[in-house]
């Protein structure tokens, strides 16, 4: 029988390294905490349609990941995105046109961990808290006192302060994650019965607490009876504000976004609020992945690189990579 190997984290890391490792013919078992895939990239169902409170966009840069978004448009997972963009800076908001290419998931962000999941065994709702060593193989516990295993190997790809824990077993891999500092995001969504009187599509926001705006409506294949904006606060202010409650942080936002627009912004008719607790890395790493090949432990993420989605996708490839070769 095949001891499979196990992935903990659905996120695009996570996934980046189940598809690679099948592809070269091995068998992997997924687990995730949620109950679906996506992580930092997933959407969240609501009362104004699906929302991308998480990333907003991406950008390929690294040829590699170039041909997999193209692999990903013409499957209709994803589709390209051109806001009109504006930036918000001394109190003045002005348009920022560029040339850069940039992709969503169609019709949401989620479309694309839910395509690269297709026909992979995953345990969803499943916590794991322990990744502990048998006579010969990897075992997992989960938060309620299940085990899984036996597997050949194990990749960890969750955010850097929740892999710490689970590379236990190899002490020198636990202390580099343990290293890795994560900043909270605030992200909120207002949705308006009557379209607001602005052209923005998006914008890069300064000196405010808002750092970001996005108008779901004008990504490919949103829901556009309301007219719904995502809203990110900076680190620094999330940071402050990690124990406020939902409605006033709302209601901070809300504020910091009619003045951005410099007018008296009508309620919301739906509004919502999510706490990102490890958003991004506070800075970039390149380590592309961490390995204990003789232990038969890996750990990827977005920390292990640029703390974007492009850097998750090479994370897992690398995790992939690494792993194979090791068996060579
Ligand atoms: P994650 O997506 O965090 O996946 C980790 C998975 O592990 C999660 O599904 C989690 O549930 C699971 N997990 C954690 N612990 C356990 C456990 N103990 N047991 C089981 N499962 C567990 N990137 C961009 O490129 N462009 C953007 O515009 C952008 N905007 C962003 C805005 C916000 C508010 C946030 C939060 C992130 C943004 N990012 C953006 C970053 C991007 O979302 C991440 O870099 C990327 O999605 C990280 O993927 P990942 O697989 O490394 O981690
Ligand atoms: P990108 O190239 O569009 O943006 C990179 C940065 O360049 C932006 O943050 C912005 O400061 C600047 N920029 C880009 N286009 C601009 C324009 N037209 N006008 C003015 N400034 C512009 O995308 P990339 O490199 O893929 O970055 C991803 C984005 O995701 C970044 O904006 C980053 O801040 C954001 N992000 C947010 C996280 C969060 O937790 N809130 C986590 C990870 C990424």
């Amino acid at each position: 029988m095949t001891v499979p190997i196990a992935i903990i984290g659905t996120g695009i890391a996570g996934l980046s390294a189940a598809q690679a490792l099948t592809e070269t013919g091995h068998t992997v078992q997924l687990f995730d905490k949620s109950r679906g895939s996506g992580g930092r990239m997933s959407s969240k169902r609501s009362d104004a349609g699906s929302l991308d409170l998480g990333a907003q966009y991406f950008t390929a840069r690294d040829r590699r990941f170039v041909t997999e978004v193209q692999r990903w448009q013409s499957l209709g997972w994803a589709a390209e995105w051109t806001p009109q963009l504006y930036t918000f800076q001394g109190g003045q908001l002005n348009m920022s046109p560029d040339e850069q290419t940039r992709w969503v998931g169609a019709p949401r962000m989620s479309a694309i961990t839910r395509g690269l999941l297709d026909g992979m065994d995953v345990h969803f709702a499943c916590r794991i808290t322990e990744v502990y060593r048998g006579e010969q193989h990897w075992h997992l516990q989960d938060a309620e006192g299940g085990t899984h295993g036996p597997f050949s190997h194990v990749v960890i790809a969750t955010p850097a302060p929740q892999a710490t824990a689970l590379l236990a077993a190899a002490p020198k891999l636990a202390g580099v994650a343990a290293g890795v500092k994560m900043d909270p995001t605030w992200a909120v969504a207002l949705a308006f019965e009557k379209p607001l009187d602005t052209p923005m599509e998006g914008c890069f926001v300064q000196d405010s607490p808002l750092d970001w705006l996005a108008r779901n409506r004008s990504k490919p294949g949103r829901d556009t009876t309301l007219d719904t904006w995502v809203l990110h606060a900076t680190s620094a202010w999330s940071r402050q504000h990690i124990d406020l409650s939902k409605e006033a942080v709302i209601e901070h936002l809300h504020g910091a976004f009619a003045e951005l627009l410099h007018s008296a912004m009508p309620a919301p008719t739906f509004s919502l609020a999510h706490r990102w607790l490890y958003a991004r890395p506070a800075t970039g790493h390149e380590w592309t992945t961490l390995a204990d090949v003789d232990l038969g432990l890996y750990a990827c993420g977005d920390w292990c690189l640029s703390g974007r989605v492009e850097g998750a996708w090479l994370s897992g490839q690398e995790a992939a990579r690494r792993l194979h070769e090791s068996l060579q």
